[in-house]
C-alpha cells in the first residue's frame, strides 16, 4: 500500500462554466466508479477501434491503473453532481506542448459537458502550467470528437492513415 505521505498533491479541482459539473483527480478511491462507468461503455468507447485497454477492462486492470501516478500528466475526472461521467487527460508530451485525451460516458453525450470540461481543462494547462499548446489525435470518422474540438477552437494540422492530428494555440 503507497505511504500517502510520500504521495505527490492531487491536481486542483477545477469548476467549469456548467455550475454542477466539476473535474477533480481520479484516483484509486474512484476505481469502482470507473469501473462501472467503463463497463457500460465498452462499445460507445471502442467503436471506431480506440480504447482497446478500456474496453477489454477487468476490475483488476481498473485498480492498477489508477494506482499508478499519472505526474506529469493530470488525469482528472469529469464529475456532474459529483458523480463521475467523464475522463479529461493532460499529457505532457514536451512541456509546454500537451496532449490531450476526453471522453464521456454515452448517457451524457450530446449536453456540451465534454466542451465545459475541456474549456476548463485547458484553461488550467495554460494558467497554472504555462502551457502553450494542446495537440489531440482522432481517428478518421470520429466526427463528434472533431465537431468537440472544432468548438474548442483546434485546428487540424496534420492528416495520417488512420487519424487526423489538431492543435490549440493557448498563446
Ligand atoms: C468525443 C465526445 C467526448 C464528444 O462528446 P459530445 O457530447 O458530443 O460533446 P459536448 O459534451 O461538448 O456536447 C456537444 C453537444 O451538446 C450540445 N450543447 C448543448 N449545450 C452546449 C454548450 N453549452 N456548449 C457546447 N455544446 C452544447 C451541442 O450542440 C452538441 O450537440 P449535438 O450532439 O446535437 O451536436 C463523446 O462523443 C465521446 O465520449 N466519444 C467516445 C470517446 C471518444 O471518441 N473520445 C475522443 C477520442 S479523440
Amino acid at each position: 500500500m503507497p505511504d500517502p505521505a510520500t504521495q505527490p498533491a492531487p491536481p486542483p479541482a477545477l469548476t467549469t462554466a456548467v455550475p454542477d459539473l466539476t473535474l477533480t483527480a481520479l484516483t484509486p478511491a474512484d476505481a469502482d466508479a470507473y469501473y462501472a462507468l467503463l463497463d457500460r461503455n465498452r462499445t460507445h468507447l471502442s467503436r471506431l477501434g480506440d480504447y482497446q485497454e478500456e474496453r477489454d477492462a477487468t476490475e483488476a486492470w481498473v485498480r492498477d491503473h489508477l494506482s499508478r501516478d499519472p505526474a506529469p500528466d493530470l488525469r482528472y475526472g469529469i464529475r456532474l453532481r459529483g458523480r463521475l461521467i467523464g475522463r479529461a487527460d493532460l499529457i505532457a508530451v514536451d512541456p509546454p506542448r500537451y496532449g490531450t485525451g476526453y471522453w464521456l460516458d454515452e448517457a451524457h453525450v450530446g449536453a456540451g459537458y465534454a466542451t465545459a470540461a475541456c474549456t476548463a481543462l485547458y484553461r488550467h494547462a495554460a494558467d497554472a502550467l504555462g502551457a502553450t499548446d494542446v495537440f489531440a489525435g482522432v481517428t478518421h470518422g470520429n466526427t463528434r470528437s472533431v465537431a468537440l474540438l472544432t468548438r474548442l477552437g483546434f485546428e487540424q494540422v496534420a492528416d495520417f492513415a488512420d487519424y487526423t492530428r489538431f492543435h490549440l494555440s493557448l498563446r
